[in-house]
């Protein structure tokens, strides 16, 4: 059996936690391949909502197992507020969520010490969440991290190292802190993990696929977040895109099958950086009300704009999309039109293609406009219901980005999902 990936394509907050919910019915596990507690995802169903952050979303179907993989870290105090949380409202997680032992540990001090980088920074910070997730992959690529499996021996005396070693630059940054209750929150959390079943999910994964079993990989944060292919240096400190999966589960590039890439109708991004197609006018702040715009970890207010399809042809391009789903479409149910921008102008000369560098003020974007559909889509149950003009939006985008959209989701439920007949179903 091959895994298939699913994840986002653009900044992040596409819709991943619903539809992963969605599909889940159609596999036997689901796993996280990377990112932590910055990513939030909702889920609502049956009148309840839920945001996940560490544990997969698909906790709450059935009997599945799910994994948190190597490339996930995970902070202890969060994951137990989190875990508690779902337990308290009947859902049994420890016989099914499985934890890598090689994920690695998101340190208090690793949460100081990503307030103190931002504060440092000044005018040009990230706009982080604040959750420790750079310094945690900081200290993963440095070889300086704790995994974990390192709960099972000698914990203490790794953890006193690590510490000390940050204590010394949050110093030398005269970062002032109060250690003591995140820290006594955080051992708490440590105690609390140790009663999951933690795993070799390299092993686990690929003996679930020689065994005929069937893998959904979740993705976090979005194409565009990534380190190496994202908005540099206004990225997470992860590998969002498909390879992500590979490095972040321990499977094979030949074991990946299909690749959902996951899009809003528009566009947003939460934190700074440069977004070429963000709207600072009434037609953004409609977006954002509609859309109700709104970080599911950190409230912050999402910036929102028109869909990019020269950064969404780029993430097609890195993730290897085989499918694309289509998020929000209902948010722009009211529009008389909708823009999409399909080249750069960049001191007077128009590009198709992702640039090395996409600085606010030196790239204009050009639109192409279609008609709005003006139709309460909320409540369709089928593609046959969909608007003339609807379907003309779906195909100006599939044709530009070459690949077929296969759901189209018109409102936060898990019922108001609609899958289209794609010919080589
Ligand atoms: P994720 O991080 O990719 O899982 O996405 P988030 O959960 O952070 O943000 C997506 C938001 O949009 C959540 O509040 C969802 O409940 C909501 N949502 C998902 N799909 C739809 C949709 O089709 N229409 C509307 N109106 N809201 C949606
Ligand atoms: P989900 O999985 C949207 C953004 C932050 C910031 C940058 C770096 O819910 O889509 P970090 O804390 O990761 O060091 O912050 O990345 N960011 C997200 N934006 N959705 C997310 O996750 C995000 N996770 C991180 O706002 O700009
Ligand atoms: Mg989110």
């Amino acid at each position: 059996m091959k895994v298939d990936v699913l994840l986002g394509l653009q900044w992040g907050d596409e819709g991943k936690g619903k539809v992963v919910d969605v599909l889940t019915p159609r596999y036997d596990v689901v796993a996280r391949f990377q990112g932590g507690p910055n990513a939030g995802h909702t889920l609502e169903f049956e009148g309840q909502k839920y945001v996940l952050r560490s544990i997969p979303s698909g906790i709450f179907q059935g009997d599945k197992i799910n994994i948190i993989g190597n490339g996930v870290v995970l902070d202890p105090a969060l994951f137990k507020a989190e875990a508690e949380a779902l337990e308290a409202s009947g859902h049994d997680l420890k016989a099914r969520l499985h934890i890598s032992k090689k994920a690695h540990l998101i340190m208090p001090t690793h949460r100081l010490l990503d307030a103190a980088y931002e504060a440092a920074k000044g005018d040009a910070k990230v706009g982080t969440t604040g959750k420790g997730i750079g310094p945690t992959y900081t200290d993963k690529v440095s070889r300086n991290g704790l995994r974990v499996g390192d709960l099972l021996h000698d914990f203490d005396k790794k953890y006193a190292i690590a510490k000390a070693r940050h204590e010394q630059i949050l110093k030398s940054l005269n970062f002032s802190y109060e250690l003591s209750e995140l820290e006594k929150a955080w051992f708490e959390g440590i105690e609390y993990l140790k009663q999951f079943q933690l795993v070799d999910s390299e092993h686990e994964i690929n003996y679930l696929l020689a065994s005929g079993k069937s893998v959904l990989c979740e993705g976090a944060q979005g194409t565009m977040l990534d380190v190496d292919f994202g908005s540099y240096p206004y990225v997470t400190s992860s590998n969002t895109i498909c390879a992500g999966a590979c490095t972040g589960l321990g499977v094979a590039p030949n074991k990946i099958g299909e690749v959902y890439g996951i899009f809003k109708a528009y566009c947003t991004r939460v934190g700074a950086g440069p977004f070429p197609t963000e709207l600072f006018d009434e037609t953004g702040e409609k977006i954002g009300a509609l859309g109700h715009e709104f970080g599911a970890v950190t409230g912050r207010k999402r910036r929102c704009g028109w869909i990019d399809l020269v950064a969404l042809k780029y993430a097609v391009m890195i993730d290897g999309v085989t499918k694309l789903i289509m998020m929000k479409s209902d948010v722009l149910d009211t529009f008389e039109t909708i823009k999409a921008c399909v080249a750069y102008k960049i001191d007077g000369e128009e590009i198709d293609y992702f640039p090395f560098d996409i600085k606010e003020g030196h790239l204009e974007p050009v639109y192409v406009e279609l008609p709005g559909w003006k139709t309460d889509m909320t409540k369709m149950q089928s593609e046959d219901e969909f608007p003339e003009e609807f379907n003309a939006y779906l195909s100006f985008l599939e044709e530009q980005l070459g690949v077929p959209i296969k759901i189209v989701s018109v409102g936060p439920d898990r019922e108001q999902t609609i899958e289209r007949y794609l010919e080589d179903d």
